[in-house]
């Protein structure tokens, strides 16, 4: 299903900005490497590995830009992105990695700070590193998980805006069911449990992680990996706090995970740190971009569409280019099994540890079957009027069996998504006071950024193949009511009066 290209064209206001969907279809490896926590050794958890081929355990910009090929789609991206590989336990104790699908995906989001809105994206300077989310967190502080997050508009006012609040909700574990709508990104912080999984997510389960965007402009790294950087109060859009006043692009992974492919196999799902509900989820990025280049693809490369085809200056590979880039294992780790069927430990003899204290290193804790796993229903991304959800199952792929016949197309995987989607009932009609949908496409969600007195409502809707946001305008007196509203292409209605 091609889309009609014109619609593409839309007009971009107040501060929705584009972004890129960097597709790393390759993955380098899974290795006890870790160049930011274990600089010259093994790290404690095995990760899944994207991007440069001069990743190491000790790699500088140098050797990642000097790398000889690079596991995503732009040549021109030689950076690094990690993250925990996930395992299955079995009944009988044996450890078994989780068949992830598609290889990972790095949404560069192009929001700019909403206090400043017309204030530029500045690129990753060379060699800027950072971590997001926390490997030892074990519980979620921001009440009941099972409860979903309440709309963003309000978290200021509930007192949900910290750094350490917003690092929660910048986790999400997406339950993958094509056949229904698609569920929001970052709506579920925990991973759900197996039986859960195996009921409600026959297409698996997508792992989310959105890095902080703003900075303090002027160290490429910190000791913690974090603190040079903080979220916006929205995780990925949303106002900057006091002395993070660079924002960068927005850095958002995505990873699927075949969980269904363990239906009714006896035994549950473990990250290789040892965390079966996810609060401890976690990535690593260190650029290996030329600060240079890349600041040209921020300001130039601003299509909505998404499609890193549409920004001229990229220079894209194939499919089975992306794949063919692999890691060299260090000799230290050339043996260690960490796909397949392990054996009785993960990989480093990594404990499972509950919490809800934080994780120790290594060592060994009992397993206690007394911390609850929470669980939430399935609900679908548009349902949930006000919040903010990226534009769920975008990265959908079907079985990598299936998705051969798209290695060598100039947009991967646009193939398999094709052949899955036809499939899928029609999605939802809309309700009532949502703008009309094209025909051809589906209602993503809808979003409501403040910025002074001024609420902007984004409707992002999609096809297979492109997303694309729409944005509509509406400046709101103290005491309410809409004084001025700009309709633009999709003829949106304003029905959110003034709480602000
Ligand atoms: C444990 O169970 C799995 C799944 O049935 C099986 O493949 C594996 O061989 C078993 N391992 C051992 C050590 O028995
Ligand atoms: C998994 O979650 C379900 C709720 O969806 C709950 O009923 C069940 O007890 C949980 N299973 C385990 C093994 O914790
Ligand atoms: C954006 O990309 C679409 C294709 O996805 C293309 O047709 C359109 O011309 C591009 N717009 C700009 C302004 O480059
Ligand atoms: C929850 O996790 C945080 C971060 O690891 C920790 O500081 C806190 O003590 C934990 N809460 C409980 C109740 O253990």
């Amino acid at each position: 299903m091609r889309i009609n290209i014109s619609l593409a064209i839309l007009v971009l206001l107040n501060g929705v900005a584009a972004f890129w969907r960097m597709e790393c279809r390759g993955r380098l490896g899974v290795a006890r490497l870790d160049p930011l926590i274990s600089p010259g050794t093994v790290s404690q958890h095995a990760h899944a590995i994207h991007g440069s081929s001069g990743f190491s355990n000790d790699a500088t910009h140098a050797d990642l830009v000097n790398g000889e090929c690079t596991s995503c789609i732009v040549t021109q991206d030689k950076s690094a992105y990690w993250a925990p590989n996930l395992y299955f336990k079995h009944a009988n104790g044996t450890y078994e990695d989780v068949e992830q699908v598609g290889g990972m995906l790095a949404y560069y989001f192009l929001n700019p700070d909403a206090k400043n809105p017309n204030g530029k994206i500045q690129a990753f300077p060379n060699d800027f590193r950072m971590i997001a989310g926390d490997s030892t967190r074990r519980n979620y502080s921001l009440g009941d998980p099972q409860k979903p997050d309440p709309e963003k508009s309000r978290w200021a006012q509930l007192g949900q805006t910290t750094q350490y609040d917003l690092a929660q909700r910048a986790l999400g574990f997406n339950c993958l069911d094509y056949s229904k709508a698609p569920e929001g990104s970052l709506q579920r912080h925990y991973l759900p449990n197996k039986t859960y999984l195996d009921a409600n997510c026959p297409d698996g389960v997508r792992f989310e992680l959105s890095f902080p965007s703003c900075w303090n402009g002027k160290d490429i790294t910190s000791p913690d990996f974090k603190s040079h950087v903080a979220y916006p109060d929205l995780v990925l859009n949303g106002n900057c706090p006091d002395g993070f006043n660079v924002k960068l692009p927005g850095l958002f992974y995505e990873t699927i995970w075949a969980t269904n492919a363990f239906k009714g196999v006896d035994g549950e799902f473990v990250i290789s740190n040892g965390d079966v509900q996810g609060y401890g989820y976690h990535g690593d990025f260190m650029s290996g971009w030329d600060a240079n280049f890349l600041q040209e693809a921020v300001d130039q490369c601003t299509n909505l569409s998404g499609r890193v085809q549409d920004c001229p200056i990229f220079t894209l590979q194939t499919e089975d280019q992306q794949r063919q880039c692999k890691l060299t294992v260090p000799s230290a780790l050339a043996n260690e099994k960490v796909t397949g069927m392990i054996g009785n430990s993960l990989p480093g003899g990594v404990a499972i540890q509950l919490g809800p204290g934080p994780a120790i290193g290594n060592n060994p804790q009992t397993e206690s079957a007394s911390i609850p796993v929470p669980t939430v229903g399935y609900t679908p991304g548009t349902s949930v009027t006000g919040s903010s959800y990226l534009p769920g199952g975008v990265f959908a792929f079907g079985k990598t069996s299936t998705t051969n016949a798209a290695a060598s197309s100039a947009t991967p995987g646009v193939n398999a998504l094709a052949e899955q989607h036809s499939s899928l009932t029609p999605s939802p009609t809309p309700t009532p006071s949502e703008p009309p949908v094209p025909a051809g496409y589906q209602l993503v969600r809808t979003d409501y950024v403040t910025n002074g007195n001024v609420v902007s409502k984004i409707v992002v809707i999609e096809t297979v193949e492109y997303v694309m946001v729409a944005t509509e305008t509406v400046t709101v007196t103290a005491t309410g009511g809409a004084e001025k509203s700009r309709r633009q292409l999709l003829h949106l209605h304003q029905h959110r009066h003034g709480s602000h």
